[in-house]
């Protein structure tokens, strides 16, 4: 899987899944051509993309915003013109506007679940045809909040739900094109999302010293098991979800979030940001 298209891949999670993908496709000996996209053309996206290009993989940024319906396709067109075709698409673009379901308004509640979801769905019906090409692969970044409930988690955890679904039909539909599609879910990962409350070393120690593998998540966690999914050891793996949360559900994360002394609802609140924010 050598010619990728990333959403979501200026920073955290996303970059690592990014650089990873490099790795190992010249480890193998092939050139990595990769697309990264984020919301605007930032500095985080433009360093990604140097460190790709540094590592040897033809890169490239292509911003927007996936709540749009219309960028997927445009996006999807532009990755495949500059690797000259696709292997791989993950959308691992997402995120929160967290809050009570009472004080939740109908725009949030649309934007979470466009980004989410709703991003997925298009992205996957505009790559259809260079993916059933190349008998390619799509893998969606979902979360552990679509198993379980946690605070706060209002229209984002429906969203995750809902992708988890949606992967389920595309993997029935497309299976017999020749497309894989899965979703890996994240735990809690440390990340720009959850930084606010994880950057202070003894939170970190605090929160993983609850989670059965003793610590909280990296991205380059998540990036493994992304890359497992794309590879060949994965070609006979269609419709899961695999969850990389170090056991994290099986303990119930309410009692983990409010367990300390983070203060979850403001930093819940200071995730995605919508235009009615
Ligand atoms: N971190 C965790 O603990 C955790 C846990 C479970 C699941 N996840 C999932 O893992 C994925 C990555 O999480 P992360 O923590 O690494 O996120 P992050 O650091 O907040 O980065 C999110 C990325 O998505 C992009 N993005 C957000 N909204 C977008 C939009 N409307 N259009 C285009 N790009 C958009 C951002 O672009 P900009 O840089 O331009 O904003 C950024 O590149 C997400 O799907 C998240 O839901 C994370």
């Amino acid at each position: 899987m050598s010619r990728v298209l990333v959403t979501g891949g200026s920073r955290g999670i996303g970059r690592a899944i990014c650089l990873r993908i490099a790795t190992d496709a010249l480890a193998r000996g092939t050139l990595p051509k990769i697309v990264v996209t984020a919301t605007g053309a930032s500095s985080d996206l433009q360093d990604v993309v140097a460190a790709l290009r540094e590592l040897g993989a033809e890169a490239t940024a292509a911003p927007g915003d996936l709540n749009d319906p219309s960028f997927p396709a445009r996006l999807v067109a532009q990755a495949g013109e500059f690797c000259g075709g696709l292997d791989a698409v993950v959308h691992n673009a997402g995120g929160a506007i967290a809050g009570s379901l009472l004080k939740t308004k109908v725009q949030d509640w649309d934007t979470v679940f466009a980004v989410n979801c709703r991003a997925f769905f298009l992205l996957g019906v505009a790559a259809h045809r260079p993916l059933r090409q190349s008998k390619g692969v799509l893998c969606a970044i979902g979360s552990s909040a679509a198993e379980t409930v946690q605070p706060y988690l209002n229209a984002y955890a429906p969203a995750k739900a809902a992708l988890k679904m949606l992967v389920q039909q595309m993997a029935y539909e497309w299976g017999p094109h020749g497309i894989r599609v899965n979703c890996v879910s994240p735990g809690l990962t440390l990340s720009r999302s959850t930084e606010s409350v994880l950057n202070d070393p003894k939170e970190q120690e605090r929160t993983g010293a609850q989670i059965p593998l003793r610590r909280i998540g990296y991205p380059e966690d998540v990036a493994g098991v992304v890359a497992f999914v794309l590879g060949p050891d994965a070609a006979y793996l269609t419709g899961e979800n695999i969850n990389v949360d170090g056991g994290l559900r099986h303990i119930g994360t309410e009692s983990l979030l409010n367990g300390g002394s983070a203060d979850w609802a403001a930093h819940d609140a200071a995730r995605l940001r919508p235009e009615s924010a």
